[in-house]
């Protein structure tokens, strides 16, 4: 049995709520609702009622600029550090806990994901079971986005992931079931995440800072605001903040030297739909440019009942 093949045991049918069981190509609850595994590798498990367009989500354009951006390494730092706060909880529950299963809410092309499960697994296949201890359980991952474009985008990366289309709107994972979710720059829904978590698991958020791609933002606009998005506002009544050695602001510099790399910062921020074609055109020309990196990542747990 596969990552994938492990994890998908944490899916239930968006119809009806009961658990999917994997049979070859499908995914069947026991009401007979059937969902194909596409050639791919993902299953769509979204629901015509829950989305909003035929094709929800970034265009394939975006989709693939966000894949070659991410995988240039510019964002690596925020992946590390996600990466060290999850393996830390890994490494001190998996022994005790049946299973660890993560689930990456709006996982997009699965950059993050796929490095989280590539340092989990190193980790597992490192550490014998000691005497004392049980053995570490390899931890099941599944990623799941509205867009099908990104999902079969991030099927590219690995099989040993479960990859869903899916809204975090309605989540089809198990209740009480996942150690960890993640939501990195995308739709935060704090009662799906909250009725999915374990008691004891974790919620971790990235969002932006005041200063995130300021350069790019006073090249595009006359008048940049130095707002940040609080997530925490959106979670009070469902989580808690951790400590903050739990939590970190990922502050740094990058500097774009390609035409590549600049159009593609540029088509996978929202600044592409905001700004006017003239001041685009203005970045479009850029030989280089360097830009702040300012990123927030929080964790939380949920709120005791
Ligand atoms: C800025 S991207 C971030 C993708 C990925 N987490 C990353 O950081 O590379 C936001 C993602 O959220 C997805 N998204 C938006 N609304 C969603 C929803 N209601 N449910 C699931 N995914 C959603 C989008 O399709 C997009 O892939
Ligand atoms: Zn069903």
């Amino acid at each position: 049995m596969n990552n994938a093949e492990a994890e998908s045991g944490s899916l239930i049918c968006p119809v009806c709520q009961q658990p999917l069981k994997r049979k070859e190509k499908q995914f069947c609850c026991n009401n007979n609702h059937q969902y194909d595994v596409a050639k791919q590798g993902y299953v769509n498990l979204l629901l015509p009622q829950h989305k909003k367009s035929k094709q929800p989500g970034d265009s394939l354009e975006m989709v693939e600029a966000r894949y070659r951006f991410l995988d240039a390494g510019y964002y690596k730092p925020i992946s590390d550090k996600l990466n060290e706060f999850i393996l830390n909880d890994y490494l001190s529950k998996s022994r005790e806990a049946a299973s660890y299963h993560i689930a990456d809410a709006g996982s997009g092309e699965g950059y993050y994901t796929e490095k989280l499960q590539q340092h989990l697994n190193t980790a597992f296949d490192s550490n014998p079971p000691s005497q004392q201890q049980g053995a570490l359980k390899r931890a099941g991952i599944i990623g799941f986005d509205i867009s099908q474009r990104a999902v079969k985008a991030s099927c590219r990366r690995t099989k040993s992931i479960q990859w869903v289309t899916a809204t975090s709107s309605h989540i089809p994972i198990k209740s009480d079931s996942q150690s960890a979710v993640l939501c990195l720059f995308s739709r935060i829904v704090p009662e799906e995440f909250r009725r999915i978590l374990k008691q004891d698991g974790l919620l971790y958020v990235a969002s932006t800072g005041p200063e995130h791609l300021i350069e790019l933002r006073e090249k595009l606009y006359q008048d940049v605001k130095q707002q940040a998005y609080n997530p925490t506002s959106t979670l009070e009544n469902e989580f808690v903040t951790l400590e903050p050695s739990l939590c970190s602001n990922i502050k740094y510099k990058i500097e774009l030297t390609t035409s590549q790399a600049i159009s593609d910062l540029l088509l996978m921020t929202p600044h592409y739909w905001r700004a006017t074609e003239s001041a685009k055109s203005i970045i479009k020309n850029l030989d280089s440019i360097e830009v702040t990196i300012d990123v927030f990542l929080t964790g939380y747990r949920p709120c005791q009942e």
